[in-house]
């Protein structure tokens, strides 16, 4: 694959893949190795909405992640992994090594029972036994399901039972700054509500006792121990199934959505390798965990496929202290850094010293991604780390895109801090208006759409084609609906807004409100609440709850706490609400629909600016809402 060297190019490759998208993105899938070439590039329908790329190909995506790196790379670290404890030793983890690992594990998912199409779900740290976990799904065309280990049981039954996993990939335990997790307990409960999964394999990692269920559960190292280090890779349609991975909803439950073989191959390695400008024996680093979709696209899959060599890291920004980040960097001599704004902001507040502690000389590309980078950070990040010496790319995307859709090009798109600035080739958005039409010129603000299909899209929702169709392609018919606002400038770059649904970015995780909502509402004390993002200084955005309660709250602090853990225990750490106000009522329509506008203005501390407040019910409850405003 050739790289796009200048403006001139990015100009000329846009036109072309606009003009001609099937020869575009042929050109761009003939550098992948095909079983057998496709018939058809690109059949497509926004309507139903029905979406396939290349055909007929066959292929698997782990031939094109290790095997034919091998004749040229097998010595070559595909994985640098990093301990949570900068005491213990890093691994690296060749192209050969790799290559053995994966088909032991996808011999071991075998033997299990474990076949085709079959999902298995991957609850797992960040250690390399989840990267073979994960590349070994997919040798043998198993469907993996991998559930970010941070959520609680009800969330991971929850993502079992919507996609009936037939296997779990678990851990005891896992390490996370000073804590340790005991991962299984939590499997543990989860699959007491997951009739499904007949077999629960677990690596062993931070040796905490556990329960193993006889006949259900097994260790990982006894299961691998005697499987064979080859493994013949399995043929796939372009259009099978690789995984699945669940987002938030703004209403009801986390979506499964569907990522096909062939389309997320071709457009993961193209993305990685244009936007980050990858070069042979460069090693990069992305911070995200491989429980969202930055972690499969751009800690796996996108550098293996273009036989770059990957950081892993266990650990956490903030342990043992807040220049861990530098300090890897330092260690590995880091060329690549990929991170999430919240964790820039974090680090921008701690003492300076952390960072010139360390030599960072070894980066040449920053990235962003996951929220909106406000200036500041931008500005931060430039100079403290990129030494006003590397290109930051603020790449825009989501789990449903696959891959990177609205980025600078490392070192030949100019910058302008907070714009994600142009779309990659391939990429058609369409900035839509009030009036449900397409803007057109510069200067505009609406909301993102995308009008043309691109590879790596989602092809449904698993199990509920319907919503899918509902939430993505329904509110402006023909296009794909991002949920996100943005505002596209003089010099046509895009600048994200945020999300103009009931989706708010908490350090730059997706939550549903909705989700939030019915958590807290389990507490036997709550009546009803209602949950909106406010801006938070560290994690973007915040969690603001309104809470009604059945009885007068006396002990505001202990009720507080008691919700939090109850949204906790439901969803997760994540989820917990920054600040809960307790309210008589919520601002409701004379139909019943709660008037979140007006909430997130007072979320916001703007308590004057509330607009028409006449059509509620009671209006008289936004004024007890402002005064107890916290
Ligand atoms: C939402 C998608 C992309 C992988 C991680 C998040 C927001 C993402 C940016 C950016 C402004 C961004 C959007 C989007 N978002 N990247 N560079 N600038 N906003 O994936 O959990 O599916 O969330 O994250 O609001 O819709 P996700």
């Amino acid at each position: 694959m050739k790289l796009i060297t200048d403006n001139k190019e990015y100009a000329d490759e846009y036109l072309k893949s606009t003009t001609n998208p099937e020869s575009f993105w042929a050109e761009q899938a003939n550098d992948f190795v095909w079983r057998k070439k496709w018939a058809a590039v690109l059949q497509w329908d926004f309507n139903t909405p029905e979406v396939k790329w290349f055909l007929g190909g066959k292929l698997n995506i782990t031939e094109n992640c290790i095997d034919r790196h091998l004749p040229t790379r097998a010595n070559q670290t595909a994985i640098l992994w990093e301990s949570n404890d900068p005491v213990e030793t890093s691994k690296k983890i060749t192209y050969q090594q790799l290559y053995e690992q994966v088909c032991k594990v996808g011999n071991m998912l075998k033997a299990n029972g474990v076949k085709k199409g079959d999902r298995v779900c991957i609850y797992m740290p960040m250690i390399p036994e989840t990267a073979y976990a994960i590349l070994g799904c997919a040798r043998i065309g198993a469907v993996h399901s991998v559930v970010f280990a941070g959520f609680s049981s009800g969330s991971v039954a929850d993502r079992i039972n919507d996609s009936g996993c037939k296997v779990l990939l678990t851990s005891d335990g896992a390490f996370r700054g000073d804590k340790s997790i005991n991962l299984k307990s939590i499997v543990d409960e989860a699959l007491l509500k997951s009739p499904s999964v007949e077999k629960c394999i677990v690596v062993e990692r931070t040796k905490v006792a556990i329960n193993m269920q006889t006949g259900r559960d097994a260790w990982w190292h006894t299961e691998m121990q005697n499987a064979p280090t080859v493994c013949e890779a399995e043929e796939m349609d372009a259009e099978d199934l690789l995984f699945i991975l669940y987002t938030s909803g703004s209403t009801g439950k986390p979506k499964g959505m569907v990522h096909t073989c062939g389309g997320y191959m071709v457009y993961v390695g193209y993305t990685f390798k244009t936007v980050f400008q990858y070069k042979e024996g460069q090693l990069y680093w992305c911070t995200a965990d491989v429980g969202w979709v930055t972690g499969h696209s751009y800690i796996l899959y996108g550098p293996l496929l273009n036989g770059g060599t990957s950081l892993m890291f266990e650990g956490v920004p903030s342990w043992p202290d807040m220049g861990r980040f530098w300090q890897v960097i330092e260690k590995h001599k880091v060329n690549i850094f990929y991170t999430a704004p919240t964790a820039i902001r974090s680090l921008e507040k701690a003492p300076i010293s952390f960072v010139e502690k360390y030599n960072l000389s070894s980066l040449q590309v920053l990235g962003t991604v996951g929220e909106p980078i406000n200036e500041e950070a931008w500005q931060w990040y430039n100079k403290n780390i990129g030494k006003h010496n590397c290109p930051i790319v603020d790449t825009w995307w989501q789990t449903e895109t696959g891959g990177i859709m609205i980025s600078p090009i490392a070192g030949i798109t100019k910058t302008k801090p907070s714009f994600a600035t142009l779309p990659l080739p391939g990429v058609q958005p369409a900035v839509m208006g009030e009036n449900g039409k397409e803007m057109e010129g510069n200067n505009i603000e609406g909301r993102l759409t995308i009008k043309f299909p691109w590879p790596s899209m989602a092809r449904t929702i698993y199990g509920d084609h319907q919503r899918f169709k509902e939430t993505y392609f329904s509110t402006f018919p023909g296009k794909y609906f991002t949920g996100d606002g943005c505002k596209r400038d003089e010099d046509g770059y895009y600048r994200i807004t945020g999300r103009v649904d009931d989706i708010i970015i908490v350090s730059g995780h997706n939550m549903g409100t909705a989700e939030v909502e019915s958590a807290i509402d389990e507490h036997s004390a709550v009546c009803e609440s209602a949950v909106v993002g406010y801006p938070h200084d560290i994690k973007g955005q915040g969690i603001y709850a309104f809470v009604v309660t059945y009885e007068p709250v006396h002990e505001e602090t202990h009720l507080r706490n008691e919700i939090k853990e109850v949204v906790s225990k439901i969803i997760g750490p994540i989820a917990k609400p920054d600040k809960i106000q307790f309210v008589s009522g919520l601002p409701k329509t004379r139909s019943g629909k709660i008037m979140r506008r007006i909430l997130r203005k007072i979320a916001e501390g703007d308590t004057t600016n509330l607009g028409d407040i006449t059509t509620l019910l009671d209006p008289t409850v936004v004024d007890e809402i402002k005064s107890g405003a916290l």
